[in-house]
């Protein structure tokens, strides 16, 4: 017993990384890059005051900085980088006066549609990190050609980055519609609080089984609105999130 207490001694000393410590298995989670947190341009923060609540609330959860993420969707959200980017120096400029100390950048969620492709033939989209892509789709439908979409993203430069793909209903009955996307290299961003059963028991079971496979690649918080934050604070400590940590290798704290 001895001899053998001392041999895993010994391996320990030689390779030390061959053990987790405490801090590995912590969640590591003061970055968030998905949430609609630039008042009145999607179905997001509502005013600045909401913004500004939001804002104070995610910081106080233990985010250090945002990347958000207002919807791109020609027929709901027309908007342009240019709305986008006024609106983040606008929700800077007040967080600077009220001396809230974040940091907040912006991307898009943007939703695959024609208009979408005449946005990417002009290279007019706003990433984050340098070429993340975070896109969308519809919950009930197939795109007409999702992997020629994400073929012509790679052909522009970016890197995709699938929003929440336990929430689309239309994916749920065949799994192998999830693999063949991470075979084509897309990153799976899956919503924390998915894993509560906040937007169905489907998503939640989905989003257990993304992750207990490995394939997410970024959580986010996906806040819309502060109702969902009080969830987000117990799902940021609970064992679900732990667990998805653990089973997958989560990029958000490369996001700096
Ligand atoms: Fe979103």
């Amino acid at each position: 017993m001895k001899k053998r207490w001392a041999r895993f001694l010994d391996k320990l000393a030689e390779n030390p990384l061959d053990v987790k410590s405490e801090k590995d298995l912590k969640v590591d989670l003061d970055i968030d890059l998905h949430s609609h947190l630039i008042p009145g341009i999607d179905d997001g923060s509502k005013s600045m005051e909401d913004s500004i609540a939001m804002i104070s609330r995610l910081k106080g959860l233990g985010y250090k900085k945002l990347i958000t993420t207002p919807h791109t969707m020609s027929h709901r959200y027309p908007n342009s980088s240019n709305i986008i980017l006024d609106g983040l120096f606008a929700v800077r400029e007040e967080l600077a006066r009220r001396k809230i100390d974040i940091r907040i950048e912006v991307a898009s969620e943007y939703y695959l549609d024609e208009h979408f492709l005449s946005l990417l033939r002009k290279k007019d989209i706003l990433t984050f990190s340098g070429n993340y892509l975070l896109f969308e789709m519809s919950y009930v439908m197939a795109p007409a050609d999702l992997s020629g979409m994400v073929f012509k993203m790679y052909e522009a430069g970016y890197q995709p980055v699938l929003a929440h793909p336990e929430r689309y209903v239309f994916m749920h009955q065949d799994f192998s519609r999830y693999e063949a996307l991470k075979e084509m290299g897309v990153l799976f961003q899956l919503n924390i609080n998915s894993l509560s059963g906040y937007y169905s028991k489907e998503v939640k079971k989905v989003a257990e089984r993304i992750a207990s496979q490995g394939m997410v690649d970024f959580v986010g918080s996906d806040t819309h609105k502060m109702g969902q934050l009080d969830r987000l604070e117990a799902m940021r400590s609970s064992q679900l999130l732990r667990d998805v940590f653990e089973n997958n290798t989560i990029l958000n704290h490369t996001l700096v």
